[in-house]
């Protein structure tokens, strides 16, 4: 199989945004140190900005956010390589300009870093201007607010672009953590035997956050939990841990197995979540005084498989929790019979996997030892088989290398993220109230009642 044609032209738009200040100026400023950006760079934004105040703002970005500028030359080089358009969204006039800028490149990548009410107009440019022509396009999250205007979002994008050439971000899936998770479960055989059912009695899926909306709330108030985090990062993470080996090693073939998840899943209701809200949001500004949007949810997943049924799969995320770490804890069956008298008192998930995924990424292994000396007694030992501190490439560089170069693994398809807001379609609406908790605690103690059993949620411990 040939490869894919790498994009010739890179089209940013919304590049004097958050995002771009945050996440994608540093992702450009290392891709062009590492010498994996050498193609124009074409931003576009409403901002009336000059050169000197894009160079202020990817300086400022890279500082805060990247790590700093330790090669300015790598700066220089990448200010050099980009241009801005400045224009509407909604006029034509901003597409011929940006037509001119692109100088005749034959396979522009667009990435939509908008908001999402844009991407129909911007879509419509792109293909009346031309500037669709063999080009891909990158889509930012959210996709979509629910079933129905993901589906909308896709037919708008296939009038234009095929499916090959679009590519949706979901950061998470370009994350060292995610793929360590991938490659475990499949590079390894000794797990295939255990991963399922019969070993495995339930995982819990934590993803905790000790800060709050950060000045988001108006972008907060439109989300909330389940779609700003769950619908999309951890779904696609139980995907991957409950999906079926792929039949291969293609793009397809992935995608297909991860779909099937999706598929099985059961579709979530009122009693399946459980949703907080940190008191002092309602405070934030743009918020609304009375708003009932979760800034904490917690769910319980079943997936309807002959691998699955009858595991549960709980998943929560929260904002202003004690600690920022995700982490995921497959934990298997105790012992079926009680050969030592400790065993009435032995905690339930004395055998466990777990890979965290950030703050570092690492992957351990849960037993029960014996403590020497007399008696059968024993302790829960860890075996840590990985424990790496850093990711050397953030998300964002992986994932824009990726759709430059056509390579689609890492994106969501079509088919799966319509899936995925299949599950928590009903309960966007239909649902309890929001619970309160306290900032920097482990969120409402009604998510515990969620869990079949009474060990409860598994806190992330952070040495
Ligand atoms: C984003 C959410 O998609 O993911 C944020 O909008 C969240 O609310 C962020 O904080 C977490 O990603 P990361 O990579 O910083 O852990």
């Amino acid at each position: 199989m040939t490869n894919p044609p790498v994009s010739d032209a890179l089209v940013f738009f919304g590049i004097s945004g958050d995002l771009a200040h945050k996440k994608i100026f540093p992702a450009l400023y290392r891709m062009v140190k590492n010498g994996h950006l050498t193609i124009p760079v074409v931003g576009v934004a409403s901002s009336k900005w000059t050169k000197d105040d894009l160079a202020a703002r990817a300086r400022d970005g890279i500082t805060t956010f990247g790590g700093g500028i330790d090669d300015e030359d790598a700066f220089k080089k990448l200010m050099s390589m980009i241009t801005y358009v400045d224009g509407n969204y909604n006029n034509n006039s901003t597409f011929a300009t940006l037509k001119k800028a692109l100088k005749g490149a034959k396979r522009p990548v667009h990435y939509l870093a908008i908001p999402p009410s844009l991407f129909g107009v911007v879509v419509a440019h792109l293909g009346d201007s031309g500037c669709a022509q063999d080009a891909r396009v990158i889509i930012e999250k959210p996709f979509g607010r629910d079933l129905k205007s993901a589906q909308e979002l896709n037919q708008v994008l296939h009038s234009v672009f095929p499916e090959e050439n679009i590519f949706r971000i979901d950061h998470y899936l370009g994350k060292e953590a995610i793929q360590n998770i991938l490659y475990f479960r499949f590079a390894n055989s000794f797990l295939e035997p255990i991963w399922n059912r019969n070993i495995i009695r339930q995982v819990q899926i934590t993803m905790a956050e000790d800060f709050g909306v950060e000045g988001r709330g108006k972008f907060y108030e439109e989300v909330g939990a389940l779609r700003d985090v769950i619908q999309n990062h951890l779904l696609q993470t139980v995907a991957l841990l409950a999906m079926e080996p792929p039949t291969g090693p293609g793009v397809d073939e992935l995608r297909d197995a991860k779909e099937k998840v999706f598929r099985a899943m059961s579709t979530l209701n009122r009693d399946d979540i459980v949703r907080g809200q940190f008191i002092g949001y309602r405070d934030e500004d743009g918020v609304d005084p009375e708003s009932d949007v979760e800034t904490y949810a917690a769910v319980r997943l079943s997936i309807d498989s002959w691998r699955w049924a009858g595991v549960p799969f709980y998943v929560r995320a929260g904002k202003n929790m004690p600690e920022t770490c995700t982490e995921v804890r497959i934990e298997l069956h105790r012992p079926p019979q009680a050969v030592f008298s400790e065993f009435e008192s032995m905690p339930h998930e004395t055998n466990y996997i777990r890979f965290r995924m950030n703050p570092q990424v690492q992957t351990a292994i849960g037993a029960r030892a014996k403590k020497p000396g007399e008696g059968f007694i024993g302790e829960t030992i860890e075996l840590m088989m990985t424990d790496d501190q850093c990711d050397d490439m953030t998300p964002y560089e992986r994932l824009l290398g990726d759709a430059m170069h056509g390579e689609n693994l890492l994106f969501a398809r079509e088919d799966g993220v319509e899936a995925a807001w299949r599950v928590v379609d009903d309960v966007l609406v239909n649902h309890h109230k929001v619970i309160p908790y306290k900032a920097h605690t482990w969120g409402p103690n009604e998510a515990e009642a969620l869990l079949n059993d009474a060990d409860g949620w598994h806190d992330p411990v952070i040495e």
